[in-house]
């Protein structure tokens, strides 16, 4: 009968994956068991907090549903989902950064005239987005879908609202660039917003003291053919929480400076009333491929 020491423990538990056929799924599982073993050793773990993981774990997993990912969420704010992207994407080479995906990228994408108001229905200070798509070298990508999506005033995404399922998306659109790989559209200044608080992460962000709130930002999905597909979000500048954003995923490239106009006219040629913000915007991809993401909710058949 075998019988460990702690740290004959971890090497057994290490030996015991030996013959995974996969060398990745092999490397990965080990370096997990160490590292579990290394912060269970470091901290002493007592039984009653090992439950209480469990517990935490066990009801963060009851939690997801079709439309809700509450581990990516816990990921997100511990830093983790930021991390996977920072060691995927080392070198730019003067591409634009990359962020989290975040859990409301729910496939709602309908394609949409340029100029467009993707939140006619919604209150809020008017803001005319104008953006180009172009290579590192600054040549445009015509033909490009860009997915978009953000919060309305009050801080919601539109499939967080009940409204959602008879109502169908609001501030989310696709918009495929011109010829000069430009895209336009208008929408509401978005505001910063509390993350999903109703579950156990927002929970242990409370119970923590730290805050829950996301500066005010755009999501942008760029899938250009033969290029990186590009996960990012335009955050507003001047926004209190730039700093301290519960998923640490702020990049000082990623902040724009919002104009204010009060003008008759938007760029696109076309009357304005009263005041009106203006956010400009490039993005510039990285040669590369690879599949854009999945939205929640969408099986490997039906997204196929
Ligand atoms: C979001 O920006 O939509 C988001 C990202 C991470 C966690 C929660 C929300
Ligand atoms: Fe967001």
């Amino acid at each position: 009968m075998p019988q460990f020491n702690d740290a004959e423990l971890t090497t057994a538990v290490i030996e015991s994956f030996a013959n995974t056929p996969n060398p990745r799924a092999k490397f990965l599982l080990q370096e997990l068991v160490k590292s579990l073993h290394d912060y269970v050793r470091k901290t002493d773990l007592t039984f009653a907090e090992w439950e209480y993981a469990i517990d935490f774990l066990t009801r963060t997993g009851q939690k997801c549903s079709d439309i809700r990912q509450e581990f990516i969420l816990l990921s997100d704010v511990m830093g983790v989902s930021m991390l996977v992207d920072a060691v995927n994407h080392r070198d730019r080479d003067g591409a634009t950064e990359t962020t989290v995906l975040g859990p409301f990228y729910v496939g709602e994408h309908k394609v949409t005239a340029h100029g467009t108001d993707i939140s006619s229905d919604l209150d809020g200070e008017r803001m005319f987005v104008q953006s180009r798509v172009t290579d590192l070298a600054g040549k445009p990508l015509a033909g490009v879908p860009v997915d978009v999506w953000h919060a309305d005033d009050d801080g919601f995404y539109d499939s967080q609202k009940p409204s959602y399922a008879t109502q169908g998306p609001s501030s989310r659109a696709r918009f495929i660039t011109d010829t000069e790989g430009r895209f336009f559209f208008r929408t509401i200044l978005p505001c910063s917003y509390p993350i999903p608080t109703d579950g156990p992460v927002g929970e242990m962000i409370m119970q923590t003291k730290r805050h829950p709130m996301r500066p005010a930002h755009v999501h942008f999905l760029v899938n250009a053919p033969g290029y990186e597909p590009l996960i990012t979000h335009v955050f507003i500048d001047g926004d209190k929480y730039l700093h301290s954003d519960v998923v640490f995923g702020v990049k000082d490239d990623l902040i724009a400076k919002i104009e204010e106009h009060s003008d008759g006219t938007m760029p696109d040629g076309k009357p304005a009333s009263g005041t009106w913000h203006l956010m400009t915007y490039e993005f510039h991809m990285k040669p590369g491929e690879g599949a854009a993401p999945k939205p929640l909710g969408v099986k490997e058949t039906e997204a196929a």
